[in-house]
């Protein structure tokens, strides 16, 4: 299931304002690759290209190429809701829908895509997606009761299973555990690890430790200044990237010099 990014020669805009320039990269499948790199850097504006989310804010653009296993995201005959379907997203805050029961919180995904699904599909799917987002064991009595009355980290399990029931290839984080506490953060970062045996993984994180403990490859991005577009300055194993990046800048980051 889990696919390969090509992304090539990238700039991201809003309106005329060129947010992120030139970045090339290749994200593995079944790998987890983490993007750090201080506020404003444009880590979040990279990271809603790969699923085609950023060009619903107006006057928002992208030019360059993202290819998934060799097919142009931004080609003219993909349907960007096809590519969000593939490549899911979870974000900052758990954003279950409050009013809505767990069980149609994990269905909201596949019913958007107008998907006709059986009650008994739909009972397996909800209970495979809630073990697979770690879940299962402490709803399975209460599927009926809403989504808000979860803890911040279990609602934030809740959007995991709601994106991995549509059956993505690729999952992108957004800051994922930046609400948690840290006995919820280490939930979510051990899922992490065991959602990266099926897809390619993504995420965005401020947390040194957390880049270091998750990912296996991390990209550092940097702004030269206010008003100047983020670039993608080094990317590497992630233990390179702690131990002996190539970039003065990367390492001053790393070790909490800056940012
Ligand atoms: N919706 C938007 N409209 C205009 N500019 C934006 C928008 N979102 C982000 N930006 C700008 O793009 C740059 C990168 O922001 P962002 O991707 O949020 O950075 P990061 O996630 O690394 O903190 C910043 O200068 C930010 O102000
Ligand atoms: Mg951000």
């Amino acid at each position: 299931m889990a696919q390969r990014i090509d992304v090539k020669d990238v700039n991201i805009y809003y309106g005329d304002f060129l947010a992120v320039e030139g970045v090339t990269m290749t994200i593995d499948p079944r790998s987890v690759t983490a993007f750090i790199g201080p506020s404003g850097c444009g880590k979040s504006t990279f990271l809603r290209t790969l699923n085609r989310m950023h060009e619903v804010i107006p006057g928002a653009r992208v030019d360059g190429s993202v290819e998934l296993e060799g097919v142009d995201l931004y080609g003219d005959d993909v349907d960007p809701v096809a590519v969000r379907r593939t490549v899911g997203m979870v974000f900052q805050r758990p954003n279950p829908f409050p009013t809505m029961s767990i069980r149609d919180n994990v269905l909201a995904g596949v019913k958007l895509n107008n998907r006709r699904i059986s009650k008994s599909d739909a009972d397996d799917l909800v209970e495979s997606s809630l073990r697979g987002a770690n879940l299962w064991n402490e709803v399975k009595d209460r599927l009926d009761r809403p989504g808000s009355g979860l803890s911040g980290g279990q609602q934030q399990r809740l959007c995991i299973a709601r994106a991995i029931a549509v059956k993505p290839q690729v999952l992108l984080m957004d800051e994922p555990c930046s609400a948690l506490d840290p006995i919820s953060t280490l939930a979510i970062e051990d899922l992490i690890q065991e959602l990266k045996k099926e897809y390619t993984i993504v995420i965005v994180t401020h947390n040194m430790q957390q880049a270091a403990r998750v990912s296996d490859r991390t990209a550092f991005f940097n702004i030269a200044g206010t008003g100047k577009p983020g670039r993608l300055i080094e990317m590497n194993d992630t233990a390179t990237i702690f131990s002996s990046p190539a970039e003065k800048a990367t390492e001053d980051y790393v070790s909490g010099r800056f940012g």
